[in-house]
Parts: C-alpha cells; sequence; structure tokens
C-alpha cells in the first residue's frame, strides 16, 4: 500500500541533500505541506530554497532536532505524519578533528528527535506516520577490492561521523523493535549535485579549479568511492518514504565507483574547455596530500534491494550528471563567493529578521 503524507517535517533542509529534496518532492507533490527544521550550522543555507519562499505549503523554522520542546510543538502543530531526517554533522575530516558535535547532533539530536516522534505517533493524532533516517554507506566500514555493502552487512563505521552515523542507526533499529515505530533506514553512497558546500571533494575541485588554487589528494588517491546524483537519492528517498514496509532499510547507490584520483583528472579536463584552458592545465594543480587518518579505502553498494522491492534506479548517467553540475556551479559563482565568504550566513536574519522561531 502506498502512504502519502499530508505534512512533512523535514531536518536539515538547509543543507546540500535536504534542500535537493525538499525542491524534488515539493514539485511531485505540490498539495503536501512541508516544515524545514534546521539550526542553521555552517552547512545551512537558506539561499538554496529562495524558489520556495512564499509558497504557501513551506515553511522554515530556524530550531534544532536536540530541542524536544520544538519539536513536539511542530509535531502537534503541523499535524505531521512523517519525519525526513536529514539534519547532521555530515564531513569526515571536521569529525575527526572534533567529534563531540557529532554525537551531540547525530546520536543524542537523532534520540530526542525519535523521542518526540514517538510521543506524537502514539498520542494517535495522526492515522498513520513514519520516520525515516537519512544515512550513509560508510556505516558499513571499508571494503577491499572486491564485493559489495548489502543491507545485511555488519556495521563497522571507522570514523567519528561514520560511528554517530551509526549510532544514530541503532536507535532508529530500536526503536521499531521495542516501540513498534514505523520507522525506516535508508543507506546513501557519496552524493554529487548543485548546492554541495564546497568543503566535499566535488564542489572544493571545481572552486579550487576555477580559481587556480591547488588540489589536495589525499593519500594516493586509489580511494574507491561510489556517485549518485542528488536529485536521484531524492527521488529514491521519496519511493522508501511512500513504498517501503516499516522497519526496513534500503541501501542506494549509483553503481558508479571512480579511483578519487580519476575522479579528480576527469573533473580537471571537463574544466579545461569550460575555463579556456590548453589541454592538461589544470592537472598541474593536482597535489597529493598526507592522508585523512583511517581513511576507508573502497565503498560499494549494493542497491538491488531497493530497485528489486520499489522499481527505483538512477535516471542521470554519471557522465551527464558530473557535466551538468560542473555547468551549475559554473553559472551559480554567486551562491560560490556567498558560501565562500561566508555572507549566506547573515541571509536567514535579512529575510526572518533574526532568532524568533
Ligand atoms: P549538510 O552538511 O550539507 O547539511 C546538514 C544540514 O543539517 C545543514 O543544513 C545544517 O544546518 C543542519 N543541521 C545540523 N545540525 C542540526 C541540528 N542540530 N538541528 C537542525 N539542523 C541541523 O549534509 P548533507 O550532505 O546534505 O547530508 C544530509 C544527510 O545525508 C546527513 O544525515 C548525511 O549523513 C547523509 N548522507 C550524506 C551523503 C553525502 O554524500 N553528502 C551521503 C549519504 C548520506
Ligand atoms: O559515502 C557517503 C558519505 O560521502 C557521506 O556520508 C558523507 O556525509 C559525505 O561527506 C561523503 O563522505 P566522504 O568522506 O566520502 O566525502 P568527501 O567529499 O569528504 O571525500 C571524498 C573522497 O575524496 C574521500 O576518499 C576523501 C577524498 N578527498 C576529500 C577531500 C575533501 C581528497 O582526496 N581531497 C579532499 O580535499
Amino acid at each position: 500500500m502506498i502512504f502519502v503524507p499530508a505534512s512533512l517535517l523535514v531536518t536539515g533542509g538547509a543543507g546540500f541533500i535536504g534542500s535537493n529534496f525538499i525542491h524534488s518532492y515539493m514539485a511531485g507533490n505540490p498539495g503536501c505541506r512541508v516544515t524545514n527544521l534546521d539550526c542553521l550550522t555552517y552547512a545551512g543555507n537558506l539561499k538554496n530554497l529562495t524558489a520556495l519562499e512564499g509558497n504557501p505549503n513551506y515553511r522554515f523554522v530556524k530550531g534544532d532536532i536536540g530541542d524536544a520542546a520544538v519539536v513536539a510543538r511542530l509535531l502537534a502543530e503541523q499535524c505531521i505524519d512523517a519525519v525526513v531526517h536529514f539534519a547532521a554533522e555530515s564531513h569526515v575530516d571536521r569529525s575527526i578533528t572534533g567529534p563531540e558535535i557529532f554525537v551531540r547532533t547525530n546520536v543524542l539530536g537523532t534520540q530526542i528527535l525519535l523521542e518526540e516522534s514517538r510521543k506524537h505517533w502514539q498520542s494517535g493524532v495522526v492515522a498513520d506516520f513514519r520516520f525515516l533516517q537519512i544515512s550513509t554507506d560508510e556505516v558499513y566500514g571499508s571494503l577491499g577490492d572486491t564485493g559489495y555493502f548489502t543491507e545485511e552487512t555488519p556495521l563497522a563505521a571507522n570514523s567519528p561521523y561514520s560511528a554517530s552515523k551509526a549510532g544514530a542507526d541503532l536507535l532508529v533499529r530500536a526503536y521499531h523493535e521495542t516501540f513498534g515505530m514505523p520507522t525506516l533506514n535508508t543507506r546513501c553512497s557519496n552524493n554529487y549535485g548543485p548546492y554541495h558546500f564546497p568543503e566535499k571533494l566535488i564542489p572544493l575541485l571545481i572552486h579550487n579549479i576555477i580559481n587556480k588554487k591547488p588540489l589536495p589528494v589525499y593519500g594516493d588517491g586509489l580511494n574507491v568511492r561510489d556517485w549518485l546524483h542528488v536529485r536521484d537519492h531524492a527521488v529514491a528517498i521519496e519511493a522508501v518514504l511512500k513504498q517501503a514496509a516499516p522497519g526496513a532499510v534500503y541501501n542506494i547507490g549509483g553503481n558508479n565507483e571512480w579511483k578519487n584520483i580519476d575522479i579528480v583528472n576527469l573533473v580537471c579536463d571537463l574544466l579545461d574547455g569550460r575555463l579556456g584552458r590548453g589541454a592538461g592545465e589544470n592537472r598541474t594543480l593536482i597535489t597529493f596530500v598526507k592522508d585523512r587518518p583511517g581513511h576507508d579505502r573502497r565503498y560499494a553498494i549494493g542497491a538491488s534491494k531497493l530497485t528489486s522491492d520499489l522499481g527505483w534506479s538512477p535516471a542521470y548517467t554519471f557522465e551527464q550528471g558530473i557535466a551538468e553540475t560542473i555547468d551549475w556551479y559554473l553559472a551559480n559563482q554567486e551562491w560560490v563567493a556567498d558560501v565562500t565568504s561566508g555572507a549566506y550566513l547573515a541571509y536567514y536574519h535579512s529575510q526572518y529578521g533574526g532568532g524568533a522561531l
């Protein structure tokens, strides 16, 4: 049976994937109300969502998932029947230099959101309910040269970031097992596309190439990641939300493995022509640097369960997706300049006039 929520609570909707999801979901489901709860950390950018300002079905609330009172009030006031939980600290490098906020947001914040959701769901004010935890392939740890992660692969997180996501995934599982709460859990590979914060590999490369800055490649550059266009991820999330059985876990991936150095070379080459530079010129910016501690060697995600159960498969080829992404960054230099200068942080105050909820 298809579940069609009437009122969604999206957490972390001002970030990269959350904002792409809101655009995609609202375009396809114009009758659904969407409340975006985001506390606007450095990664939250309301400029990702300017096209929705004035839409009567869209509401932004500046608040923390760890604030039980705010969460409880929104669940009740907005008659929320589904929570799609993106809010997190998401950058592995930052989790190595400062793990505490990762535990606070990703583990404790998720537990508070789950607990308020449980009370709301058990109060019976909504006929049906879903809690969808957005997670990562990184919870499964690292692979050798062969094989891929399935939903049955044991969790073996290696970084403070992935450990905090694994902790949250287990809490989600526990709320299903203990309380029968209708939870869902997706685990996706590396996303790329518009609105990606330029601390992450692909937008960092594009930004640095444009500005002729060094391109830092960690270690030997032979670590492997699977890349999926963020809009394909958004469509997969919608399919899981509407069609998956409560308690289900789904992997999401692009069947698109790349060694980091090959991605770096590709982005360099695609930008040579677009920037009017000679063939191979951008590759001279490549700089091998000290490896990330505990750097997972290879991720490969098996998403066949999602395809066979729910009929999802990626619409983008990588060739099309990466070219479009590069062109998006070139056409949206103002967005990038705002992020790199920090100007985007003031946007909330100019639009919403301060800290009131
Ligand atoms: P992001 O860092 O771009 O965005 C995170 C958002 O969460 C920001 O808008 C931030 O302000 C908000 N946030 C952080 N702490 C909060 C709190 N306490 N309360 C409310 N809002 C808070 O992250 P992303 O790359 O869009 O990732 C979104 C989710 O998807 C994360 O849960 C991440 O683990 C998961 N994920 C990401 C990828 C990827 O490739 N980026 C892949 C798989 C899974
Ligand atoms: O796999 C899903 C995960 O993908 C998500 O859960 C995370 O939230 C998301 O940040 C991403 O994690 P990664 O660590 O894989 O992404 P990042 O873009 O930081 O790095 C991609 C690869 O590139 C990784 O092997 C490290 C390497 N790298 C990264 C940066 C930023 C470099 O070689 N140089 C760099 O400057």
